[in-house]
């Protein structure tokens, strides 16, 4: 039996964690088994790994320690929760994965897209996204939506514009990269519009037999 990966990726307040509920319960009502996650994070480790890289206390992290965090993060997430998640015929739903490494750490923080997908090589074991929603969203809208919602902004939330234009930019890359896997999800609209954009792509999916 074989599972189904999909991940939820975009920048900073895109509504990823809204449409992922609102798909848990449509694809429940279906009868699939779902499992829900997010990164960094998902396991205790990778849960505390999480609360070091977004510290706001840690405002020199270096680049590459930061790239290698998240990795670490994903290694055991990979390993404790979604592979056997997948090998149980599980559908994973995942709130953001290595495609936010390429796009912050690569693209955001200049390490570039090679070295980020030769470090994640190792952490994934050869797991990749079934479907990658992009929930494109002009990133100073999401960054005010997050900041909207009340709670403290993070580390990486505080970096300046420029740096939130520039992993947007990333992830626009990806798009035209990987044009089987990405779909673009025009985030700017309502909650119910959103979520008939993100069922519609799952339907073709099933369509085609994927
Ligand atoms: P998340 O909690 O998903 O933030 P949000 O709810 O705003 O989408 O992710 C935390 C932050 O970590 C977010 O700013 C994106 C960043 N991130 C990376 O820089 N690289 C990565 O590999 C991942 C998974 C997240």
């Amino acid at each position: 039996m074989k599972g189904y990966f999909i991940t939820f990726e975009g920048p900073d307040g895109s509504g990823k964690t809204t449409q992922i509920n609102l798909l848990k319960e449509y694809l429940i009502k279906k009868g699939y088994d779902i499992l829900v996650t997010r990164e960094p994070g998902g396991t205790p480790i990778s849960e505390a790994i999480r609360e070091i890289i977004l510290d706001t206390k840690y405002e020199e992290m270096n680049p590459v320690t930061e790239m290698l965090l998240y990795a670490a993060s994903r290694a055991q997430h990979v390993a404790q929760l979604i592979k056997p998640a997948l090998a149980q015929g599980k559908i994973v739903l995942c709130d953001r994965f290595v495609d936010s490494s390429i796009a912050y750490q690569g693209v955001g923080r200049n390490l570039g897209i090679e070295i980020v997908e030769e470090i994640n090589k190792v952490a994934l074991q050869g797991i990749v996204p079934d479907l990658t929603l992009f929930f494109d969203i002009d990133p100073e809208i999401g960054l005010k939506r997050g900041m909207g919602r009340g709670r403290k902004a993070d580390r990486l939330e505080l970096e300046d514009i420029a740096f939130h234009k520039k992993v947007y930019q990333g992830f626009c890359m990806l798009c035209s990269r990987y044009p089987d896997r990405f779909k673009r999800i025009n985030a700017e609209a309502d909650i119910q519009e959103i979520h008939y954009q993100i069922i519609n792509e799952i339907e073709q999916l099933s369509r085609y037999g994927k």
